[in-house]
């Protein structure tokens, strides 16, 4: 597995993923408008056969560094890929001690919240009806700057 920044050349694979993930996925000029920030990272994760299968796109704000989308190809959750992604971009970010990390997640999303949590991810709060698709509840999740991931 190659993780590397996204490219606008990655645009169609990313969609692709994107409306295999979500009811209401981002459109294309979303991902395109993250790609030319200066303040966003996005990186994708490339299998040898695959070609891209997941990404990450995070954003910098002025007190955290916001999870803004992550997704995996469905039939490559499960291996790992999500942490990897996760894993490189503390990495990146690590010299950036004033800034943890915060991101929503559905309430419902187990499986997401669940990789947060191994993640170093503590929850901090609700947003009541935050997605305006199905007013579902959202959680809202913090790490701190040097948080190490649980069992680490
Ligand atoms: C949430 C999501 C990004 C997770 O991606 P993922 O690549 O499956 O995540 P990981 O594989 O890193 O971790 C998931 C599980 O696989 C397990 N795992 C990791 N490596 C593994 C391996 N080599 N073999 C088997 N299982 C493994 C992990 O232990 C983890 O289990 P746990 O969380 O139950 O403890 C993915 O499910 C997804 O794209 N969902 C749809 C979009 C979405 O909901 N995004 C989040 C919105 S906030």
């Amino acid at each position: 597995m190659i993780i590397r920044r996204l490219q606008t050349s990655d645009l169609g694979a990313i969609e692709r993923i994107e409306r295999r993930s979500y009811p209401t996925p981002w459109s294309r000029s979303m991902f395109a408008a993250e790609l030319a920030k200066p303040s966003s990272i996005c990186l994708g994760a490339f299998d040898a056969k695959a070609g891209l299968v997941a990404y990450l796109i995070i954003s910098r704000y002025v007190d955290a560094w916001h999870v803004m989308n992550v997704a995996v190809e469905p039939e490559h959750r499960g291996r790992g890929i999500a942490t990897l992604l996760f894993d490189r971009l503390f990495e990146l970010t690590a010299a950036d001690r004033r800034r943890g990390y915060t991101l929503e997640v559905r309430v419902s999303n187990t499986a997401a919240i669940r990789l947060y949590e191994r993640l170093g991810f503590t929850s901090r709060g609700i947003r009541r009806g935050y997605y305006t698709d199905n007013r579902e509840d959202a959680l809202v999740m913090w790490r701190d700057p040097l948080a190490r991931a649980v069992g680490a």
